[in-house]
């Protein structure tokens, strides 16, 4: 049998790795499901490659810097202030220091150490790791119930938790995957925030237009030189500026002041710190020593960005690179670290191509951060409608975010595999009898959805037999005729992707015996007794097998007459005749409410004057009346009926 994890995070960025190795100190075993190669890719090259962990200060106090839904991150931020994330990182044995603006980073000043630490972490705990690009979540009546991958494998998984990162990091093709998640879901995500827009530059990059790069850190800074956003992702040029995931993001922080007053400067490499940058550019220039200057760049920059850069820098490009003196490399070696760009303005929101902000908090539950319409979905890290200042904040953020759905997550599937249990416990046998059109079915359904049963449609027996007899032109009252054909009949239920299915002689005639023509049929077949006793015979050996909820006309009184659970449904003919009517409506098929409330009294009538098995209520069965009811109420009243039951075996 396929394993089932008790959660499956999406995503091994810091968010999900926290939330996975949360949830797996909770005692629950965990898939994390990322897409790249390695987990923790941005976090080896953020904050410049040193990693700005956190802030170093109390909760209340970093909630000033969170500049979008500060309230929902309360209960998350309190429970797993920074103070926890140091103390985490230090255990995992990484040391930390504190530098300017209370921002920590690892004393090694490496972030691969911090991600590294992670990644250990995950495999210490016993999280079972999976490359692969997950494509949807998968649900069962509306809980969660996994995840299916790209390449059509279904991992089964009592919670999700959607870590799949933010706006500003949409690793190669995969751009908005988690809020692609959410919405089929139909959790809600935040449209485009005004305050996201691309950004008009004095300079002309025209010549750059389309570019678009890839990990790179754009910051961004106030009059004062004060870093205001600093993010790694991708982001592009235009004829006009910049655009793209860290350009929008950067946009959303420049609206304190006039725009003119900010400066923005694309990290070209991030990963290498200036001093490696500038080896590696001592040792490209003395590899090409007699080359033009100019073409020598090619492994650093992408083509149609090297004349700009060139330009920029101020060297003379036809000099060859033996040519190059030591200011000039160490002021190229500057630029690629920072090149300078100066914001005129903003342009229209409807040019910004990437139409994501994040899951809506209101759509989630701040304490576990689970979505509050989808049982056993959570969510953690950037993909929340969440952000900060720079300083630590989003990691923070990130990291609080994922402990606390890594226990909601936990907590959730402990909860599921408990009722499970139960559900597993004991055999039961549940009767479900009534007239037509009073819901017997779908009730049945759900029932053994919520209570993993088998169910098992004997309406849908008779109706089988019926389209038999139809198709041998043998008519419905001819006693004789129908019992003759009996011995040929094979009728057979199986559990199809869609629900059950009924086999007649091996074909699938699920749809051909809902007709109202075989309705007819069905219900004339049903008074003879060959026909009942041939299928009551199967249906007895059905419920032998135990785990079953069955719905018909006699399954209290024949059928089982010895069920655990025995429930008869009344509504009026009326009601009945009514849903009937809107059904037919709805499908577009031409109905006469009148015809319809015959119709049915003429069944009715049928099924309960027949001299076998008549449609009557069991002695022990309890009646739903469920006229003017909605389907839930019926559903709750019979589980509470079930429930009363299973106390007294
Ligand atoms: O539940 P249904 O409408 O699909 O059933 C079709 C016919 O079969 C119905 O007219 C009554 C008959 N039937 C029966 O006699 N005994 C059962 N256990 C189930 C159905």
């Amino acid at each position: 049998m396929q394993e089932t994890f008790d959660v499956a995070v999406v995503g091994g960025g810091p968010a999900g790795m926290m939330a996975a190795v949360t949830a797996a100190e909770k005692g629950a075993a965990v898939i994390l499901i990322e897409q790249n190669d390695r987990l923790g890719r941005k976090l080896r090259i953020t904050g410049k490659g040193r990693c700005n962990v956190t802030n170093d200060c109390p909760p209340d106090e970093m909630l000033r810097y969170v500049t979008r839904n500060r309230k929902f991150l309360f209960s998350a931020l309190f429970r797993f202030p920074p103070e926890k994330t140091m103390a985490y990182f230090e255990a995992l044995g990484v040391p930390l220091k504190t530098e300017r603006g209370r921002r920590v980073f690892p004393v090694s000043d490496k972030a691969a150490d911090i991600a590294e630490a992670m990644v250990r972490d995950v495999r210490g705990s016993g999280v079972r790791v999976l490359h692969a690009r997950v494509k949807t979540i998968l649900r069962d009546g509306g809980t969660v119930s996994g995840v299916l991958t790209e390449s059509g494998e279904h991992i089964a998984a009592r919670a999700v938790i959607v870590a799949t990162g933010g706006l500003s990091y949409p690793a190669t093709g995969s751009r908005g995957d988690g809020y692609r998640m959410a919405r089929d879901c139909g959790v809600a995500v935040t449209p485009l925030s005004p305050s996201l827009v691309p950004i008009c530059t004095a300079e002309d990059v025209s010549e750059m237009m389309g570019l678009s790069l890839r990990n790179v850190t754009l910051t961004v800074r106030d009059a004062d030189g004060k870093e205001v956003y600093s993010e790694l992702g991708e982001m592009m040029f235009t004829h006009f500026g910049v655009t793209g995931p860290l350009a929008l993001s950067a946009s959303a922080h420049m609206q304190e002041n006039p725009v003119p007053s900010y400066r923005l400067f694309i990290d070209m490499k991030p990963a290498l710190d200036e001093k490696t940058l500038d080896e590696r550019l001592c040792r490209d220039l003395k590899e090409n020593a007699t080359r033009d200057f100019c073409n020598s760049l090619g492994g650093l920059l992408p083509a149609s960005m090297i004349p700009y850069v060139v330009r920029e820098s101020g060297i003379d490009p036809r000099l060859k690179c033996a040519g190059i003196r030591r200011e000039d490399r160490q002021r190229l070696c500057r630029l690629l670290k920072a090149i300078p760009l100066t914001p005129t303005g903003f342009r229209p929101i409807d040019e910004a191509s990437v139409p994501a902000g994040g899951i809506e908090v209101t759509a989630l539950e701040p304490k576990a951060l689970a979505g509050r319409t989808v049982p056993g979905l959570f969510f953690a890290g950037e993909v929340i409608d969440l952000d900060a200042k720079t300083g630590g904040y989003n990691l923070q953020i990130a990291f609080a975010t994922g402990r606390a759905a890594g226990e909601g997550a936990a907590a959730f599937a402990a909860e599921e595999q408990k009722k499970g249990e139960k559900k597993m416990n004991g055999n039961i046998r549940i009767a479900i009898d009534g007239p037509s059109g009073s819901g017997k079915s779908s009730l049945a359904k759900k029932i053994a959805r919520e209570l993993g049963l088998v169910y098992v449609d004997t309406g849908a027996m008779y109706r089988a037999v019926g389209l038999y007899v139809r198709r041998h032109d043998v008519s419905p009252e001819d006693t004789a005729g129908v019992e003759a054909l009996l011995p040929d009949i094979t009728v057979g239920l199986e559990m199809g992707e869609n629900g059950q299915i009924v086999l007649l002689s091996g074909e699938d005639v699920t749809s051909l015996i809902r007709t109202e023509e075989i309705s007819m049929y069905a219900s004339l077949v049903s008074k003879i007794p060959a026909v009942r006793a041939f299928l009551t015979s199967q249906q007895q050996a059905m419920a032998a097998a135990g785990r079953i909820v069955m719905d018909g006309r006699d399954i209290g009184t024949v059928v089982i007459p010895d069920a655990e659970v025995k429930i008869f449904l009344k509504t009026s003919p009326e009601e009945r005749a009514r849903r009937r009517y809107e059904e037919l409506l709805g499908r577009g098929e031409d109905a006469v409410y009148e015809d319809v409330l015959r119709d049915i009294m003429k069944r009715d009538e049928n099924d309960a004057s027949r001299d076998v098995a008549p449609l009557r209520q069991a002695e022990d069965a309890v009646v739903i009346d469920n006229s003017g009811y909605e389907p839930e109420d019926t559903l709750r009243e019979a589980l509470e009926i079930i429930a009363k039951k299973r106390e007294l075996f």
